[in-house]
């Protein structure tokens, strides 16, 4: 984020000064058109957002790195804080909240007895063996917190590959028993929306919960995630195809044709395979692996870690799941 932009957004957030109403209305106009609607839909995401009840989110954070956290922080039209002050009341998030130990639990707690209910999300993946003592948050499993607090959820959202499908950690030979959030709560009725990626486009956080406030439930694949989103696959829209049809396809990553933009398929680019709106959306509307020269490892689809492996190599006859 540019300073100026920055120091604005802190002014913001210090209740100093509020966005604009054009600056909020060219969000508005963003999420539109992000979710699949023209641009005479602006105006009822503004309706719904404008509303004085923000709907509250839970965030909790199970097995992970927190690249997801670190993707939405850097989340650029809108800027994270935008989504906050705009889009949704942020009542828990052990990642950037000011509280810690006591206080914060007892902000979970406050937040679960919110009469309007709430929207739960979760980012990393859950440990499931031995009573799930390989992840506490204080005093308490994952699993049992994520069960307790999804249950009674209005929605839940699983933020990242980990919690859509269990992630690295779930990595054969998965010695935590590592499990996504719908195989792992399934038994107390969880069915969460998926925004599958490692880490996702915010984009795709962002707009799933927009179409919640304005739409409803959209529509899901068979693996949960927004077809709008993952409808098609990054190599539908690759830059790149015309070389691949053409049967051009650079030999190593030094080489002229790899500089020259030919297909990193032989480089192991699992693009084919894949779900995710990567050419499309690009991350803050700068870039994505293909176009910076690295081949797609396919990190929305489940078992990737395992299934898509060796990376850098390619599977001739497409991953097993
Ligand atoms: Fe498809 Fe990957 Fe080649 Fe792009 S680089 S055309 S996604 S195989
Ligand atoms: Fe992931 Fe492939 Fe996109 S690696 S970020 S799905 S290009």
């Amino acid at each position: 984020m540019p300073n100026s932009n920055r120091f604005d957004t802190l002014k913001m957030m210090a209740g100093t000064e509020k966005p604009s109403r054009r600056d909020f209305m060219k969000f508005c106009g963003t999420m539109a058109a992000f979710i699949g609607m023209g641009p005479a839909f602006a105006p009822k995401v503004a309706h719904a957002l404008a509303g004085k009840k923000r709907p509250s989110v839970i965030y909790m954070h199970g097995a992970e790195c927190t690249g997801c956290t670190e993707a939405l922080l850097r989340a650029y039209q809108p800027y994270f804080d935008e989504i906050i002050m705009n889009t949704i009341s942020l009542d828990y998030c052990e990642t950037v909240m000011a509280s810690a130990g006591q206080a914060a639990h007892a902000a979970l707690e406050k937040a679960m007895k919110n009469p309007e209910g709430y929207v739960c999300v979760i980012e990393g993946g859950i440990p499931t063996y031995h009573g799930g003592e390989y992840g506490k948050v204080g005093g308490e499993t994952m699993f049992q917190l994520f069960a307790r607090v999804a249950a009674k959820a209005n929605a839940t959202i699983a933020m990242g590959s980990c919690a859509c499908f269990g992630g690295i950690q779930a990595a054969a030979p998965n010695p935590s028993g590592a499990k996504g959030t719908n195989d792992a709560l399934k038994a107390v009725g969880v069915n969460a929306i998926n925004i599958a990626g490692c880490p996702p486009n915010p984009m795709n956080f962002v707009g799933t919960v927009v179409h919640l406030l304005t739409k409803g439930m959209p529509e899901l694949d068979a693996w949960n995630r927004p077809k709008m989103f993952y409808g098609d696959t990054v190599h539908d829209h690759c830059p790149r195809q015309e070389h691949f049809n053409r049967g051009e396809f650079a030999p190593d990553f030094e080489s002229e044709e790899a500089k020259k933009g030919w297909c990193l398929y032989q480089l192991g680019c699992k693009g084919p395979y894949t779900y995710n709106n990567c050419p499309t959306s690009l991350f803050n509307e700068v870039n994505w692996p293909v176009q910076a020269g690295a081949p797609c490892i396919g990190c929305s689809e489940p078992n990737f870690w395992d299934d898509y492996s060796p990376f850098f190599h390619p599977i001739e006859d497409g991953p097993e799941s």
